[in-house]
């Protein structure tokens, strides 16, 4: 029998026990070491929750001790290229949590690095493996709703009102980029995924909650090469039904001849052009919402295995950051952009791309 991956993970923050958990019910590796920083106790008190043999704060220590086969980047974006180049300098393959980096450049330059190293730099973006994403994708891909045309997926997780907004994510208030660069960011690569290349984007944002710097309240607007527009129409200080609920708001995917629902608990409705209306049963799996971070890291893995191609790689993940920069010059400038389509080292073109 193969023997597992051995993976260290880097990071104990808010997501690390999520991503620790999620990896338990991983197929074919196993995270032995967990490295942080500044907060020892903090870090050792991850790793045990997790099962996780080692734990500490010195990253070349924990090289030494768990010998990985893989890097687990868990840290605030503006630390991923550091650990990145770390990675890469010693031929390990990463999969990095989301936004890749800071700015397009940084990450075009990161998934350029890794790829002139032939070393798998992967992008652990877990929206998309979110059991309702992946039946809207079946059930288009099948036909069911004719073509779709206009989706809207309607973001309210209802966490940040107040003077202290965002209790799981404190450092969120002072982000000068928010609701696009941090949580947007997911569902432009969904919506990428249910429906493939964004060509243009028209967008407005505003910033509602006054405790906070940046955006909290985004209206998207984004075309896609096939025709279909998709609304991503985020509000993160509005109240919800349910905060943070499990699909952290809704989706309706238009057709031409039918309509998807997808309501905030994941419950899935068809309304057919015939008047015929019913509840769409699919399996919801056990796990942080629905069991997405357990699939997105099972993708990885099963890549470096050799077995199925990594959804999500860095050079990929590159046009995913493109089109939330192109939001945020709409937003800013009041005009639609379209996306430049410049090449990625290692990524072909998507196919039926028609741009200037
Ligand atoms: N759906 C999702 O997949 C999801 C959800 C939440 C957060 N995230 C992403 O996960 C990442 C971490 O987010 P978070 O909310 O856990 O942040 P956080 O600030 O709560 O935790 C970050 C952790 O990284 C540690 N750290 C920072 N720099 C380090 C370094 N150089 N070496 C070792 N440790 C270092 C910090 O001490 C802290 O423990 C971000 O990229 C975020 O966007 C993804």
């Amino acid at each position: 029998m193969e023997r597992p991956l051995r993976g260290l993970m880097v990071g104990a923050g808010y997501f690390a026990p999520i991503q620790l958990a999620a990896w338990r019910a991983v197929r074919g590796a196993e995270i032995h070491g967990l490295v942080g920083h500044r907060d020892p106790d903090r870090v050792a008190a991850v790793a045990r929750e997790a099962g996780v043999g080692w734990s500490g704060v010195d990253l070349e220590a924990a090289m030494a001790e768990v010998r990985p086969d893989f890097l687990d980047i868990c840290t605030p974006p503006a630390t991923h290229g550091e650990l990145i180049r770390f990675a890469v300098d010693r031929g390990l393959p990463v999969l990095c949590q989301k936004p890749l980096a800071p700015t397009v450049a940084d990450a075009a330059e990161l998934a350029d690095l890794a790829h002139r190293h032939g070393v798998p730099l992967v992008v652990n973006e877990n929206w998309r493996w979110q059991p309702w994403y992946r039946e809207a994708k079946r059930l288009i891909d099948n036909g069911v709703l004719g073509r779709p045309f206009h989706t809207t997926m309607r973001m309210r997780p209802g966490d940040g009102w107040g003077e202290r907004p965002y209790p799981d994510q404190p450092y969120f208030a002072a982000m000068p980029r928010l609701v696009l660069f941090e949580t947007g960011v997911h569902y432009v690569d969904t919506t990428r995924y249910l429906f493939g290349e964004i060509d243009e984007v028209r967008c407005t944002t505003a910033t509602v909650n006054p405790a906070v710097t940046g955006e909290d309240l985004v209206i998207a607007v984004l075309h896609t090469t096939g025709g279909g527009i998709v609304v991503y129409d985020a509000d993160r200080s509005a109240v919800a039904r349910t905060v943070r609920s499990l699909a952290y708001g809704t989706m309706s995917v238009e057709g031409t001849d039918a309509t998807l629902e997808v309501a905030d608990d994941g419950t899935m409705t068809v309304l057919r052009r015939d008047g015929r209306t019913a509840r769409h049963d699919y399996r919801i799996p056990d796990g942080w919402k629905g069991g997405c971070a357990t699939a997105a890291q099972q993708n990885f893995v099963d890549a470096l295995r050799g077995r199925a191609e990594a959804e999500t790689p860095a050079a990929d993940y590159v046009r995913t950051m493109r089109v939330v920069e192109a939001c945020y010059q709409s937003a800013a400038s009041g005009q639609a952009v379209r996306i430049r389509s410049e090449r990625v080292a290692g990524v072909p073109e998507p196919a039926g791309e028609r741009l200037p």
